[in-house]
């Protein structure tokens, strides 16, 4: 019975899931971030947990409740992402790297809040590491899953971060498409292989994307 198969056909696989914003400290009240929602993250997680993985969820800040059978593990910046992340890594035989990551983090961190005082305030950023290169780097026989969200040259921008961050795929949207997004609970998005070969998928739940994601996932652990 396929369609019994397909609903466990991720059992005995570990899968690292990275969702949600990262949160890059400027002072103990204030923090540079972005719009991640962790939807798309979330809906991943939870039905790589319904095919039958164990799942870490590592997670920054979200409003959303974890998904059931999930192990969560909550972070806050880009180098917490990673440490948790190093944290499974040997364990786990599939990635899945849904965070949005601050490119950069405050160079300093304040002890104290900051008080208002000139007429112009500036904050010195330094690159944070980029994590989906350094997995790249040691990925052997993992699978290894990438996300973007870009505003312009979509599939050229996407194809050069599999080939630098050395994915098998890459999940890319646009920002300003209808119906993909952040907030969204659709998405619009072009798979991008490690091939060169584009798919075009249309517009769906992100719970359905999810499911497109991890059939992907497991053809190529099959082949
Ligand atoms: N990523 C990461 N670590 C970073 C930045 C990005 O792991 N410091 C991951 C994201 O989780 C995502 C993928 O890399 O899966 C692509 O993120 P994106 O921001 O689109 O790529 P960048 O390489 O940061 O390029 P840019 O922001 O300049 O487009
Ligand atoms: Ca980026």
């Amino acid at each position: 019975n396929r369609l019994l198969d397909k609903k466990r056909d991720f059992e005995g696989k570990t899968v690292i899931v990275t969702a949600g914003p990262t949160r890059e400290a400027i002072d103990p009240v204030r923090f540079i971030s972005n719009h991640s929602t962790g939807k798309m993250g979330y809906a991943v997680a939870e039905k790589a947990a319904e095919r039958g993985a164990k799942v870490y969820l590592i997670s920054g800040p979200t409003a959303l409740k974890a998904p059931d059978g999930v192990i969560m593990i909550p972070v806050s910046s880009a180098k917490d992402m990673q440490s948790k992340i190093m944290e499974h890594f040997d364990e786990a035989q599939i990635i899945i790297k849904s965070a949005a990551v601050a490119d950069y983090a405050p160079a300093t961190v304040h002890d104290h809040k900051i008080k208002k005082s000139g007429e112009s305030l500036t904050i010195e950023l330094v690159k944070n590491p980029d994590i989906l290169y350094e997995l790249g780097k040691i990925k052997g026989d993992k699978v290894l899953v990438g996300f973007a969200m870009e505003t312009q040259n979509l599939i050229e921008n996407a194809k050069e971060k599999v080939t630098k961050k050395n994915l098998d795929f890459i999940v890319a949207n646009d920002l300003f498409t209808e119906g993909a997004g952040f907030a969204s609970d659709t998405n619009v998005v072009k798979i991008i292989h490690k091939n060169g070969v584009v798919e075009e998928l249309p517009k769906m739940t992100k719970l359905q994307l999810a499911d497109e994601i991890l059939d992907r996932i497991i053809e190529i652990k099959r082949t």
